[in-house]
């Protein structure tokens, strides 16, 4: 089997694709025969050792977290799933590893697979449709609410946006200037660039969903009605003391479970979310693939998915 893995923190340099064996899956774990496999930019950050007092020192490690695949063997106490099944999920953050051949996760953060999502598709969602979702539940949203998402045409940004339409909210954000039109095409109103006039809009939002981490405090606060709810993806030391000192700031971060990552995967069978993907390619162009994405990221272009031989 293979695995994309590495042997220390660091750049793009450090990643290997070498041959692997799968450990036999634990009580309450699956091990998964992965079809396709999406990038996020923790996967970057955690590469780099960003995360080494969650992500230890024990290598080599693999890389990767959202995932989708056949169910190869279940450990111990696991009946929600069988051999065979088709599914989607999200390994841990310290487990990671489902840029592979094989992946072993939680069973719990494990679901089967909507039968009209592509493998492509349905490997998307968990991290960035799970922390959109739980973001939004964090700030408890409601329909006729209106909600600003800073950076609306990121993947946690689009998905919140389609999360929060779907919810009967009304959605603004910021993006681009020159990608306004894909964010009017999402629903988006208005979309303001990047460097807005917080004052213009002064007052409007029940939630201010920064999914970019980079909006000023202070310009949340104006953004936001009496009551109204900031929440915060990115976080810095600073960011959590201030989150755990305020009720009207949230840092939140994605945790999967069970409940949750069923409710992704039924808003995407329900078309609610609607992944985009800019490219795909084969585990053995992956590094390549990964190494210019960290490059040359394009703006605005979509998530990068992996893909894996389909049988033997
Ligand atoms: N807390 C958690 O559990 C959690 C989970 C997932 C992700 N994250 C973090 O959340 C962030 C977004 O993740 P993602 O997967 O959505 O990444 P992404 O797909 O790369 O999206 C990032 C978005 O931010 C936009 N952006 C760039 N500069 C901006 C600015 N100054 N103001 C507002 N938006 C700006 C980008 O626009 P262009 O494309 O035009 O440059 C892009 O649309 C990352 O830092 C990621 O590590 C946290």
């Amino acid at each position: 089997m293979r695995r994309i893995q590495y042997h220390r923190y660091g750049g793009p340099e450090v990643l290997r694709l070498e041959e692997w064996q799968p450990p036999r899956p634990g009580p309450g774990q699956v091990l998964v025969r992965v079809r396709a496999a999406g990038v996020n930019p923790m996967d970057i950050g955690i590469r780099h050792g960003r995360l080494k007092s969650l992500t230890g020192r024990k290598f080599p490690r693999g890389l990767g977290h959202d995932f989708s695949g056949v169910v190869e063997a279940v450990g111990d106490g696991v009946t929600r799933l069988r051999p065979g099944d088709e599914v989607l999920g999200v390994t841990s953050l310290k487990a990671a590893g489902a840029f592979a051949d094989m992946v072993v996760a939680e069973e719990t953060d494990v679901v089967h697979k909507p039968a009209n999502l592509s493998w492509e598709q349905a490997a998307t969602l968990g991290i960035a449709g799970g922390t959109a979702y739980q973001g939004l539940k964090r700030a408890e949203l409601q329909s006729g609410q209106a909600v600003f998402v800073a950076g609306v045409l990121g993947a946690v940004g689009r998905s919140a946006a389609q999360i929060a339409l779907a919810a009967g909210a009304t959605v603004s954000g910021s993006c681009r200037e020159s990608a306004w039109q894909d964010a009017h095409d999402l629903g988006v109103s208005p979309a303001v660039g990047f460097d807005f006039d917080a004052q213009k809009l002064r007052g409007r939002f029940d939630i201010v969903f920064d999914t970019a981490g980079k909006l000023p405090i202070a310009t949340s606060r104006t953004l936001l009605k009496p009551g109204g709810r900031i929440i915060d993806i990115v976080p810095t030391p600073a960011k959590f003391v201030r989150s755990a000192l305020s009720r009207s700031y949230q840092v939140v971060i994605g945790k999967a479970n069970l409940q949750d990552v069923e409710e992704i995967a039924r808003l995407a069978k329900d078309g609610v979310l609607r992944p985009l993907i800019s490219q795909t390619v084969p585990l053995d162009k992956a590094i390549p693939a990964l190494t210019e994405l960290e490059r040359n990221r394009a703006p605005g272009t979509g998530k990068l998915v992996f893909t894996m031989m389909s049988e033997s």
